[in-house]
């Protein structure tokens, strides 16, 4: 097996401190309603799933408890293995499979139903999803649309959410915060994550054009919308504490709005929506 890049390593020590960090926040877990309701639109309850970039496991324990058998794949072996502890304290350890999967070389992927190299997984996922930020860790995402074209079964979705070039709340935060630097973080030639656990990592931010592109003439564009848009960046987590009340009422209406009027350019999240050709 080949050896991980180096700039992996960050979040197999961001992994134990994740889920206090993000995904027990309330910030984390609105962000995380909205996901679902996304997911829920887009995907099959039952039927195969893949995640590309799991994490500790929250959305893929989420989706095999709905009724799906997924695939859950990462390049951190302790990011797997917080998710399979996830799944199997949830009783559906029988239906997460935590493989190692590199968003960069996405064919050495290899499951219990088969390798991907040689064409085994060829139409065997009914739908997949990344969700916050994956794919912004990887510096081009063709060979991943590739392999999603061999993947998906015709008419199947998949929903990517990837971190948005443009983010308003980024300038207002930093921007409050006299750090200017930080405020334009995303605009930089060779942008970079401080991450929890000391690690930095190189990221890049695709507009959906390029995205569009990377993704494929196999995969056509049905969806674009900002996640969270009322919702400020994870730094600001602990106001989101501070005035609960407020950001609930902005996860609601931005839940009633159902995407009109949200554009996918401006915004810390953006949900892209891409179905396979039947
Ligand atoms: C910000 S976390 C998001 C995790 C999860 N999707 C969630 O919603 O909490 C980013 C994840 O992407 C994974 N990752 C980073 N680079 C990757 C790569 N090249 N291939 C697969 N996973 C990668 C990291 O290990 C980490 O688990």
């Amino acid at each position: 097996m080949p050896a991980a890049p180096p700039h992996v390593a960050p979040f197999d020590a961001a992994a134990e401190g994740y889920d206090a960090a993000f995904s027990d926040r309330l910030l984390g877990r609105l962000l995380r309603g909205l996901l679902h309701e996304t997911l829920d639109r887009h995907l099959p309850r039952q039927g195969r799933l893949l995640e590309l970039g799991c994490g500790t496991g929250v959305d893929a324990t989420f989706m095999a408890r709905r009724g799906a058998n997924v695939v859950a794949g990462d390049l951190s072996a302790e990011m797997l293995a917080a998710t399979r502890t996830r799944a199997e304290a949830a009783g559906v350890g029988d239906r997460v499979e935590a493989v190692r999967l590199d968003l960069a070389r996405p064919l050495e992927l290899r499951t219990s139903h088969g390798d991907a190299a040689d064409g085994g997984l060829d139409r065997s996922f009914d739908g997949a999803w990344s969700a916050f930020g994956p794919l912004n860790c990887v510096a081009d995402r063709r060979a991943l649309g590739a392999a999603l074209q061999r993947w998906l079964e015709p008419g199947a979705r998949v929903v990517l959410v990837p971190m948005a070039r443009f983010a308003p709340w980024d300038w207002l935060w930093y921007g409050a915060h006299l750090r200017p630097g930080a405020a334009v973080r995303r605009l930089r030639r060779y942008p970079r994550a401080d991450l929890p656990g000391g690690g930095r990592l190189p990221l890049t931010y695709p507009t959906l054009r390029q995205l569009d592109a990377e993704m494929g003439p196999g995969l056509r564009r049905v969806e674009a919308r900002g996640l969270g848009v009322l919702l400020p960046i994870s730094e600001a987590a602990g106001l989101v504490e501070r005035l609960p009340r407020l950001f609930e009422a902005a996860a609601a209406i931005e839940r009633g709005l159902a995407g009109r009027g949200l554009s996918p350019h401006l915004c810390d999240h953006v949900a892209v929506v891409y179905e396979r050709d039947r």
